[in-house]
């Protein structure tokens, strides 16, 4: 059992679902089973998360990167990504969900395009928790598309140089034009952010699990979010010292 406190939750959480390849190894299946079994944990995590009430959920599905991969993998996740772009669309509607997507967007199939859109549309008056896809999504690219938007003002005369600061910046990087996340999660054992959030992921708190996605349950996500609430951000500063008052105020964890 995991203890959480309702009040000290994580308001942005992003995820590096990473494992697939392997979990379908494991088993002596080809990797598209992976990512396959893969999609039904993100069906469930976004469940969860919901439920739990954490307000958005940035899940890294494709990166940039991976367009590198071979062509009958990379075709078997845009098909699964369109799979679960028609058949989460009731779930996603019902549920208050926004979902909406970060990255080069362009670069995806017309097919998926067209999903992806019509759902982000549907969906963008809902407010109970927003669900980010990064797809071909690339942290450092996205930063250079801010410098690109940044220079272009230069250039126009808009702006000036020595008035760019890191301020400028933020309205530019879709992926924390919500929030920088708070709690970022690596699932596969790897201990490394692979161009995930790399701006917004200045501050957030990282934790790495071993489990690989597909397994991921509710209890993992409920343990990060715990291991979250157990660190004493900072940001640079000196420890908070909660005013006398506020001491006195007993902690209510929930048990899960
Ligand atoms: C993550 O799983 C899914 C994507 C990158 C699309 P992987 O496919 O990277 O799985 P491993 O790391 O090879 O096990
Ligand atoms: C990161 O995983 C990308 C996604 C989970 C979508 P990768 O498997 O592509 O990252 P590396 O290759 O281990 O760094
Ligand atoms: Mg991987």
């Amino acid at each position: 059992m995991t203890l959480i406190d309702a009040r000290n939750l994580p308001r942005h959480v992003g995820i590096v679902m990473d494992g697939n390849g392997r979990w379908a190894e494991l088993r002596g299946r080809p990797r598209t089973a992976g990512h396959r079994a893969g999609s039904h944990a993100v069906r469930r995590i976004v469940r969860v998360a919901r439920r739990l009430g954490i307000e958005q959920l940035t899940l890294y599905a494709f990166s940039e990167q991976n367009w590198g991969r071979p062509d009958d993998e990379v075709d078997a996740l845009m098909l699964l990504l369109q799979e679960f772009l028609v058949s989460e669309r009731d779930e996603i509607l019902d549920n208050g969900i926004h979902l909406r997507a970060v990255g080069n967007t362009r670069k995806l199939p017309v097919y998926v395009r067209e999903a992806l859109d019509e759902l982000s549309a549907r969906s963008a008056a809902n407010h109970r928790m927003v669900l980010s896809l990064a797809l071909s999504y690339g942290g450092r690219e996205e930063i250079a598309e801010a410098a690109r938007a940044l220079a272009t003002q230069v250039r126009d005369g808009t702006l000036r140089p020595e008035d760019i600061t890191e301020a400028s910046f933020r309205p530019l990087i879709p992926s924390v034009s919500l929030g920088d996340p708070d709690l970022l999660i690596r699932t596969g054992g790897e201990l490394r952010i692979s161009n995930f959030l790399l701006w917004g992921a200045a501050y957030a708190e990282l934790h790495f699990t071993r489990c690989l996605w597909p397994d991921f349950t509710a209890d993992d996500l409920y343990e990060a979010v715990a291991s979250y609430q157990g660190r004493q951000r900072r940001f640079g500063l000196v420890p908070f010292v909660r005013p006398f008052s506020r001491l006195a105020e007993p902690a209510e964890p929930t048990a899960i």
